[in-house]
């Protein structure tokens, strides 16, 4: 063999091992921009839904006549990070307005009259948010008629509604079938407290229902 065939041959290796070499880097940097590529969406995706999820606007509004409802609604606030907004009678109730002993005693008589529609004093609006954790004391087993009032003179459509109550002993059923009763509202089952119900007692509540 010459030397001009020897040169030839190796020029030849040169080529093949070259064009090898090529590819084999060629193929790993388009899996590896594959790979980022995917890696990169599933990022997006996940910051998306942590987008629509912290915009979802979550409010706490609740009727309370002798605090014990006022502090759950407290807990839900603090819990779930989100403003609470009191419904405050015009009329507040005096102790003797809440005798349910006395059958003539104001809540007594308002919870006999179909019609009774306690009136609000403060301004509550409610148009920005998409979820209300809606808070109120069993009256009679149902909703205190100030509910009522609130449900009728606000625009809850579209809304999520969360109830929640506390009571001495009386479950919540009768009162979440008033509210079902309201067709157009989307009223999820919520859940009743009572006055030893403490803040861990929320919290599992709401683990629950996320
Ligand atoms: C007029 C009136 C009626 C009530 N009716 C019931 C009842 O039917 N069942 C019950 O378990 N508790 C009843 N309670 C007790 C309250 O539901 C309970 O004390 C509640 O936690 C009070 O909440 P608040 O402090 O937020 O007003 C009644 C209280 C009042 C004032």
């Amino acid at each position: 063999m010459n030397q001009k065939m020897l040169v030839l041959i190796g020029f030849i290796i040169l080529c093949a091992a070259g064009t090898s070499i090529y590819f084999l880097l060629n193929k790993d940097s388009k899996s590896d921009s594959l790979t980022s590529n995917i890696e990169q969406e599933k990022k997006h995706n996940e910051s998306e839904k942590d987008n629509v999820d912290s915009n979802e606007k979550t409010i706490v509004i609740y009727f309370s006549a002798t605090g014990t409802t006022q502090k759950i609604a407290g807990y839900i606030s603090e819990l779930t990070n989100s403003n609470r907004i009191e419904i405050v009678p015009t009329e507040e109730y005096t102790d003797n307005d809440l005798n349910y002993n006395n059958s003539n005693s104001r809540a007594n008589k308002e919870q006999n009259d179909r019609s009774s529609r306690p009136k609000i004093r403060n301004e509550i609006d409610i148009a920005e948010y998409d979820t209300i954790y809606l808070g109120y004391p069993i009256w009679w087993g149902d909703v205190p008629k100030i509910i009522l009032t609130f449900v009728e003179n606000n625009n809850l459509e579209g809304k999520k509604i969360i109830p929640f109550c506390t009571s001495h002993s009386s479950g919540m059923s009768t009162s979440l079938n008033t509210l079902k009763s309201y067709k157009e509202l989307n009223i999820v089952d919520g859940r009743r407290f009572d006055s030893s119900s403490n803040k861990s007692d929320v919290e599992s509540w709401l683990k629950g229902i996320k």
